[in-house]
């Protein structure tokens, strides 16, 4: 089939990517022609493990092309939606520009498919009624709608696009454009619905609303862990046992309930923020009133973890060299917006201290937007001379440190694991003073 992709983000280039590894013809289009032009030449504009070999070979393969230009849609039957959708500058709510300038700029380019119904499929993370705004706009053109929201996980984007752990297409209000729109995306999934892929089908704002409750719900697991970890640090208890023995209840489950210095991301922290002002305006803001909480409970981990780090330092950052291992929001990714190991290495920094940070995929894109830090090329050049040791990012080069050969570089040893990876017991041996996130 012929498919376009509008936004070559994350979440656009992996999926354009992808579908063409189905088998698809498929067109990304994005307004930065920088990007363009990498995804063209097969390289990633990101990093994500097991994705620039996928896109380089089906760029060479000829079956994928990424383009500036909206007219290069015209052969597409299905046009996926995959803008970005960030918190507002002025408040909570999402920032919808590129959405509304993505559908706006296709609709002139919307035509008749000889093989049926053209398709303009939303996969962007939206404020619930989006869809419905949307088909109005779409409506005048020959296309249906359909709100089909994605999943994946940075990181693991390429696995969660092609083995997801479930499709739903939310689909138009008249029963036979939904039935053919249904079609048509199901021909688009084939293989991925042979292989037993689970389909639901819903109306629009069903389908919208999955998307940001599965996020939320994820959100307060972590919150939820983290309370608990202000607790144990409250009684000498030890969080990391408490989550394997709830997980081992089969109703809660043992995935995401990792305490440290809590979520960040382009997702998780924006998207509970977006459905907290969204039901402030369906005016029900009462039913997420929790949100609120878990958002609180997240920051927290941060403050905490900064001033963990000045009482360690008797009380004063300044004239401190602290090191920070990691700087994305999670491991695997180069990505740091709303990054928990971003955020707290700016706030030590902001109080006087001299802050060395390293990461293995961030690093270099950090050093190249922020010549004000200082950034080290791996744990060791950062930890030189450091009165303290900051491990906030848990990628495997962290965890797997030696704390006998870290030490000997060190001017104090002393750590703060702020994802709970490392042992205590073998840090401790070393003679290192370690500090987990509730946990003794
Ligand atoms: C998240 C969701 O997991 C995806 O399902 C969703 O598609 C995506 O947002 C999105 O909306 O696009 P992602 O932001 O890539 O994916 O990252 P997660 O793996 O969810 O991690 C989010 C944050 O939570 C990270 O900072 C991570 O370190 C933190 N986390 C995760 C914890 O602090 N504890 C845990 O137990 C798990």
């Amino acid at each position: 089939m012929h498919i376009s992709v509008i936004g070559c983000g994350y979440l656009g280039a992996v999926h354009a990517t992808c579908m063409a590894e189905l088998g698809h013809d498929v067109v990304g289009i994005d307004v930065d022609a920088g990007k363009v032009d990498l995804l063209n030449s097969g390289k990633a504009p990101f990093h994500e493990p097991g994705f620039d070999e996928l896109l380089a070979r089906q760029v060479s393969g000829g079956r994928l092309r990424f383009s500036t230009d909206y007219a290069d849609v015209r052969d597409a039957q299905v046009h996926f939606i995959a803008v970005g959708t960030p918190q507002s500058e002025e408040g909570y709510a999402a920032d919808m520009t590129y959405v509304d300038a993505a559908v706006a700029g296709l609709i002139p380019h919307l035509v008749e498919h000889p093989d049926g119904p053209t398709l303009v499929v939303g996969k962007s993370t939206v404020p619930v009624g989006t869809a419905a705004r949307l088909a109005a706009q779409v409506g005048g053109s020959p296309a249906h709608l359909v709100w089909n929201p994605e999943f994946l996980r940075e990181g693991f984007a390429v696995q969660d696009t092609l083995t997801p752990d479930r499709i739903i297409y939310g689909l138009p209000g008249d029963p036979d454009a939904a039935e053919a729109s249904g079609a048509v995306l199901d021909a688009v999934y084939t293989s991925m619905l042979a292989a037993g892929i689970p389909r639901l089908t819903a109306d629009y704002a069903t389908a919208e609303l999955v998307k940001v409750a599965a996020n939320s719900f994820l959100a307060t697991k972590i919150s939820f862990i983290n309370a608990m970890a202000e607790l144990c640090e409250a009684t000498g208890a030890d969080v990391t046992v408490l989550a394997e023995a709830i997980g081992h209840d089969d109703r809660i489950g043992p995935k995401f309930l990792r305490a440290g210095v809590g979520f960040g991301g382009g997702c998780l922290p924006k998207d509970i923020r977006a459905f907290m002002a969204r039901a402030g305006e369906l005016g029900v803001d009462q039913a997420l009133t929790f949100l609120r909480e878990v958002d609180t409970i997240n920051t927290r981990r941060r403050t905490a973890a900064v001033e963990l780090a000045h009482r360690l330092l008797g009380g004063t950052f300044s004239g401190k060299r602290v090191a920070v291992l990691g700087a994305a929001f999670k491991p695997d990714s180069d990505d740091m917006r709303n990054s928990p190991a971003l955020d707290i290495a700016n706030a030590i920094a902001g109080q006087g201290a001299r802050v060395i940070i390293t990461d293995p995929a961030a690093g270099p894109k950090l050093a190249k937007s922020r010549p004000d830090m200082d950034v080290a090329a791996d744990a060791f050049e950062a930890a030189k001379d450091a009165d303290l040791v900051l491990l906030l990012t848990e990628w495997r080069q962290f965890r797997d440190l030696d704390p006998a050969e870290l030490r000997e570089v060190v001017a104090s040893p002393q750590i703060i694991d702020g994802r709970n990876v490392l042992d205590p017991a073998a840090w401790r041996a070393a003679g290192w003073t370690y500090h987990g996130v509730g946990r003794p």
